[in-house]
């Protein structure tokens, strides 16, 4: 491994040559965020969890990364968010920030990291920024004095409304949210409830295209949408999804843009044929002695007395 993997001032070197999109320099912050809702431009997000994946979704222009809770199903292998942990959680926060240089980096505080009171919320939400180098932690839920609390500590907050996947048994299962006028009313309502308590930005989830846009509309901060149309300022997928890498049915608002599984797959299988076949390594791929060694080998290996020497192969 150490000789196949690069020191980090190496990686750094071949930072700006792999990316095609290396004029986008400029470091997306929350603030930033809201000045792109005001001029009218999509904010781009996506889900990210480790260091290659972070840092070609950052070469690649993506202005908002989300560790999302949601790598307890897509990277974990779990049936729901509900078991990740906030040390796992920070795991992956730190190497996603090892990767990223320009996107906003957001932390999912997960289950139970900020369900039992507010100071236990602050503390956890502390943890992601100190320890892991998040720049903004998001919560799901209308949970308005968490966020003033956060604010007051100087955390960013992304809010998250909807279709709350931490929420999965109260809902009763993963289902489209705000489908009566009650529901609808009282969305908006806690959508401008968050950004009145300082919420710097509202992901959307589940929930129709008439809704998000009418809290679009309604709100200063940017609405990030999944599952929520058009209309949104911004719109967030999980990576996996759009790369077809979570081995289930696609959600009607996945556009999958690449069938990556069928890539490695494909590149595995012929890697395993390769070795079962003795055709890797080949001689290119191996490493040689210097011809002066080589010989000097050659000839103590002709010396009937060190042909024995436990270990030593004719090159
Ligand atoms: O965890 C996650 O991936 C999320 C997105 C779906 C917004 O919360």
């Amino acid at each position: 491994m150490s000789l196949t993997t690069p020191p980090n001032e190496s990686r750094d070197q071949n930072r700006n040559a792999a990316s095609p999109t290396s004029s986008l320099t400029t470091k997306v912050t929350m603030p930033a965020l809201a000045a792109m809702k005001r001029e009218g431009k999509p904010i781009t997000a996506l889900t990210a969890y480790d260091y290659p994946t972070s840092r070609l979704v950052d070469e690649a222009g993506i202005d908002l990364i989300l560790v999302g809770d949601s790598l307890a199903m897509v990277v974990l292998g779990q049936d729901n968010t509900l078991s990740v942990t906030v040390d796992e959680m920070l795991h992956h926060t730190r190497a996603v920030r090892r990767a990223v240089r320009r996107a906003l980096v957001v932390a999912d505080m997960p289950f139970g990291s900020y369900h039992g009171g507010i100071s236990e919320g602050v503390a956890n939400a502390v943890r992601f920024i100190k320890e892991a180098g998040a720049e903004a932690v998001k919560i799901e839920g209308a949970r308005t004095e968490l966020v003033r609390a956060l604010t007051d500590a100087e955390i960013p907050v992304v809010g998250h409304l909807g279709l709350t996947p931490q929420s999965v048994h109260r809902m009763g299962g993963y289902r489209v949210q705000a489908k009566t006028a009650e529901t609808v009313l009282q969305l908006r309502a806690d959508a401008e409830a968050l950004a009145e308590a300082g919420a710097g930005a509202i992901v959307l989830e589940g929930v129709p295209r008439e809704v998000a846009a009418a809290v679009t509309a309604s709100l200063d901060i940017p609405t990030i949408g999944i599952g929520a149309g058009p209309e949104c300022d911004g719109q967030i997928l999980v990576f996996h999804d759009i790369l077809n890498m979570t081995f289930a049915p696609h959600a009607k608002f996945v556009r999958q843009y690449a069938d990556v599984s069928a890539v490695i797959r494909g590149a595995v299988e012929q890697y395993r044929e390769d070795v079962e076949h003795r055709s890797f390594p080949n001689d290119a791929e191996s490493y040689h002695l210097p011809a002066a060694v080589r010989e000097a080998v050659e000839a103590e290996l002709a010396a009937p007395q060190l042909k024995v020497i436990a270990g030593i192969h004719k090159v």
